[in-house]
């Protein structure tokens, strides 16, 4: 690849689901990636940069915290990048209601950090923000879209609304390049444990290799959008593609409800859900999102972008994958004790 025509990337967040995907995918274009991780990752790489693991070697990495405007500004004076997606959140719905106060701070300041600071020191970059179908929230319309009103049901999805404001307040204050991705639910064998479908997927292996008698669950009647991490990355890459900034839903226009996921998960394995799945109210929100279901026309006609996954192939890599991880911890397990 030659130096001078190289694009550069920065990914906050990259070592997420959705920040290795798509680092992996920038890589696979020619990109230069750097990416921005916290320093205690710097000190754990097997457990915190597992995700990264295939890739170590061609991305270069920097130590910044979202809470620290000074350590975002210190990277962006050394290196000079082409595009930034800015996929680093407090991401977990559940943990918002927990500590709201510091998934503000993270969401809404950090967003305001690395926006202020590339207006500052590279304000031609282009900017990605990682907004959420959450912002929709208590849907006003079904499905939605672009236009549909935001009604957020939790500090998350109140501090993903304001991150897009701010997004949409600096390239129409500033004349930056900065977009925002309404992404829907996207799932894969990298999905954090504490998301629902990973936590059906994981229970799945662990009952079926009789690690586990049970899988508590909160509201298995709320239904989700759910498509593939890989697809969605592309639709972030698309966005930035475009010769002016603008926000985009990406979804895939399908939505299923938890109970459907674990029956069909459950049914991969063998498995009827209803024999191993228990109710537990811990696991319910004080304010649910009851349904979500995205029109992805604009992306469609404007970006091109389709999702290539569907759901029952997105809950069969998902339970297959856990099988095989579950699996391979027992034997590891017998070999030691053996
Ligand atoms: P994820 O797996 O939870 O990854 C979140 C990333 O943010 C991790 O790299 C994490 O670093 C980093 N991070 C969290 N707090 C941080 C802090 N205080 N300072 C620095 N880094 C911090 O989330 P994801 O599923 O990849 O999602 C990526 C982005 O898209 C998030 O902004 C999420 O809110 C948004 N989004 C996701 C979905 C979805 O369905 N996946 C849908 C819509 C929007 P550590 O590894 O160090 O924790
Ligand atoms: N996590 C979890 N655990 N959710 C459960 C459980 C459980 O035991 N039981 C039922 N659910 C329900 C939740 O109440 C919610 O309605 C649904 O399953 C999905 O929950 P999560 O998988 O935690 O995802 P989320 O929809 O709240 O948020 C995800 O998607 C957003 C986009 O809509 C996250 O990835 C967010 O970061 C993202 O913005």
């Amino acid at each position: 690849m030659n130096p001078a025509t190289q694009k550069k990337a920065l990914i906050t967040g990259i070592t997420g689901q959705d920040g290795s995907y798509l680092a992996e995918y920038l890589l696979g274009l020619g990109y230069e990636v750097h990416g921005l991780v916290r320093r205690v990752a710097l000190e754990q790489p097997a457990h915190r940069l597992s995700r990264l693991r295939g890739i170590r070697n061609q991305i270069q990495i920097h130590a910044a915290s979202l809470e620290s405007y000074a350590s975002i500004f210190h990277v962006l004076s050394k290196h000079q990048f082409d595009e930034c997606y800015h996929l680093a959140a407090q991401s977990f719905v559940g943990e918002s209601f927990i500590d709201g106060f510091s998934t503000m701070t993270a969401n809404i300041s950090g967003t305001h950090y690395v926006l202020a600071a590339l207006r500052e020191l590279q304000p031609s970059a282009k900017f990605y923000f990682a907004g959420s179908s959450e912002m929709f929230g208590n849907v006003r319309e079904t499905p939605q879209r672009e236009s549909t009103p935001f009604h957020p049901r939790s500090p998350y999805g109140i501090s993903k609304v304001a991150g897009f404001h701010l997004t949409t307040n600096y390239r129409e204050a500033y004349g930056m390049f900065c977009a925002s991705g309404i992404l829907f639910n996207h799932e894969s064998p990298r999905r954090g444990f504490e998301f629902v479908t990973r936590k059906i997927t994981e229970g799945v292996a662990r009952i079926k290799a009789g690690m586990a008698k049970e899988l508590k669950l909160g509201n298995l009647d709320a239904k989700r959008d759910w498509g593939h991490a890989r697809d969605y990355v592309r639709a972030m890459h698309l966005i930035l593609q475009q010769p002016s900034s603008d926000d985009y839903v990406v979804a895939t226009g399908e939505a299923h409800s938890v109970r459907e996921f674990c029956q069909l998960a459950f049914a991969e394995a063998g498995l009827d859900y209803r024999d191993w799945v228990k109710a537990d109210p811990t696991f319910y929100r004080p304010a649910e999102v009851d349904l979500l279901l995205g029109d992805a026309s604009k992306a469609r006609s404007v970006l091109g972008w389709r999702p290539t996954t569907d759901f029952q192939s997105l809950v069969k890599e998902m339970v297959h994958s856990d099988l095989e991880l579950i699996g391979s911890e027992g034997s590891k397990r017998e070999s030691v004790t053996a």
